[in-house]
């Protein structure tokens, strides 16, 4: 045992084991349904279990407590750059969310200036005109494709407050360069070989990097109110500045961080709200009521059952539904020893539907969040689509802003439903989405 580990706490139990198929190990199961994967290594493991995926030694860590020693990791024990960069190194290199401290906290603290009020305010204003003429373009239908409708919108939003420009032309390229970018992620086969996911990945990230660098040189040279530009000119306190690299790579994964997530959360909002009209006219009634046709940014606080469904919805399907990290140092976890070098998951999707922490966890409940039954403060670590710890989402409060604007918007124009016993179909990973896109019968009101 070396110096270091003579301090740490007396490992006094074994890590169970449960490996699943000869080298994929449970690779499937996961794939398919990663809550009834988790749910199922609970139940005959218990809250932490060796499970080897892939060829790789890992260990799934459940349950809050968990989530807050490896999330918040108080004692340096855990590294996201060895969680994500077999997942996202080759596609999304450079990216804030695989790489750790001290690098992380300076990138952190330049990139944070363009999550600020002042340029939280003026993305929703800029950001409000262009739902309504989005928004226009629905042509209602009983067969209204909301996943694509809605990827379509944000991908607009996303070119004029993430790069103040208008792509034209070359929008469909890029779109499709930014979906076989996240695809490679889970790519089976990790070589870029023709015609395999990792290879259109690779093949989609030089297309962005083109396209970013050809941009860079007016961005530097302006001043506007877009991420692009904030990236361009944000400093820390000591006048530290992103290289011409950082502000590429710092896009490039920023626009897939907040593209993919909100618009699975709208889906699955719509989804939810389809499936309890009571909560769609709720919602409807209190945007119409409110009198206003596009939220500001302090009229955000004021939607309360708007924040709540968001929230119900996050837990119900959060967009990622595992988080990978690795152990820098042997480390002890309630008694169990995670050696140096260990691969290890975090399930927010199974931490959401623990029966501890809410009651009838598959119901929809949007209430389980008001302020007279706050049951998602049982534990600060019981409700965690955003992560938690140093690399919490910076975009919570972006995402937040949004999702409202957008759902305000559509609520006081649109009504949809779907036919009695439809189940949305649904792909889990890497960002959940579903694979039906969601026809919904909307109509105009
Ligand atoms: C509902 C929407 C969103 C969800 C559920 C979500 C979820 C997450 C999660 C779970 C993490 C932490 C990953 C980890 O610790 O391993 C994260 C990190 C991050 N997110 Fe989000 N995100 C959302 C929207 C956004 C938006 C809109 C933006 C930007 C405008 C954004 C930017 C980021 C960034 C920059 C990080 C990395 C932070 C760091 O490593 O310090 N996210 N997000």
């Amino acid at each position: 045992m070396t110096a270091a580990n003579s301090s740490l706490p007396r490992a006094t139990r074994r890590i169970p084991q449960d490996a699943g198929l000869p080298f994929f190990g449970y690779l499937f199961e996961f794939m398919k349904d990663p809550l009834a994967f988790a749910q199922m290594l609970e139940r005959r493991n218990g809250l932490i279990v060796r499970t080897p995926m892939v060829g790789r030694d890992s260990v799934v860590m459940l349950g809050p407590e968990a989530a807050q020693f490896v999330l918040q990791d108080r004692d340096e024990n855990f590294s996201s750059h060895g969680g994500w960069d077999y997942f996202i190194g080759k596609v999304f290199p450079g990216s804030i969310m695989a790489t750790d401290a001290p690098a992380h906290r300076f990138q952190r603290r330049i990139m944070q200036q363009a999550f600020k009020k002042p340029a939280l305010t003026a993305y929703i204003e800029a950001m409000n005109p262009r739902i309504a003429e989005g928004l226009d373009g629905w042509e209602p239908r009983p067969d209204f494709p909301v996943f694509q409708s809605i990827k379509q919108l944000t991908l607009d939003l996303a070119t004029a407050i993430f790069l103040g420009e208008e792509i034209g032309p070359d929008a469909a390229r890029m779109n499709q360069a930014f979906i076989d970018t996240v695809d490679a992620a889970l790519a089976y086969i990790r070589a870029p070989i023709p015609p395999f996911n990792m290879w259109k990945g690779m093949k989609g990230r030089k297309l962005l990097e083109d396209y970013f660098y050809s941009l860079l040189p007016k961005k530097r040279a302006t001043q506007t109110a877009d991420f692009f530009s904030q990236f361009c000119h944000a400093t820390d306190e000591d006048g530290g500045r992103f290289s011409d690299k950082e502000v590429v790579d710092h896009m490039i994964f920023l626009l897939m961080a907040a593209h993919d997530t909100t618009t699975s959360t709208l889906t699955t909002m719509f989804y939810a709200l389809a499936r309890h009209p009571e909560w769609q006219e709720r919602l409807r009634r209190d945007s119409l009521d409110f009198g206003k046709a596009q939220l500001d940014f302090d009229d955000l606080e004021k939607m309360e059952s708007l924040e709540w469904v968001m929230k119900e919805a996050l837990r119900m399907y959060p967009p990622l539904t595992s988080m990978p990290r690795r152990t820098v140092k042997d480390c002890v976890f309630n008694g169990y020893l995670l050696k140096k070098d260990t691969l290890v998951g975090i399930y927010p999707i199974h931490t959401h539907y623990m029966p501890e922490y809410w009651t009838q966890p598959y119901q929809f409940d949007p209430e389980r969040f008001s302020p007279s039954r706050a049951e998602h403060k049982k534990h600060m670590f019981q409700w965690i689509p955003f992560g938690g710890g140093a690399h919490m989402c910076l975009g919570q409060h972006f995402a937040n802003l949004q999702v409202k604007a957008v759902m305000h918007q559509i609520l006081q124009h649109y009504r949809w439903s779907i036919p009695e016993g439809y189940e949305m179909p649904y792909q889990h990973v890497p960002i959940a989405k579903p694979k039906d896109g969601l026809p919904v019968r909307l109509e105009r009101i």
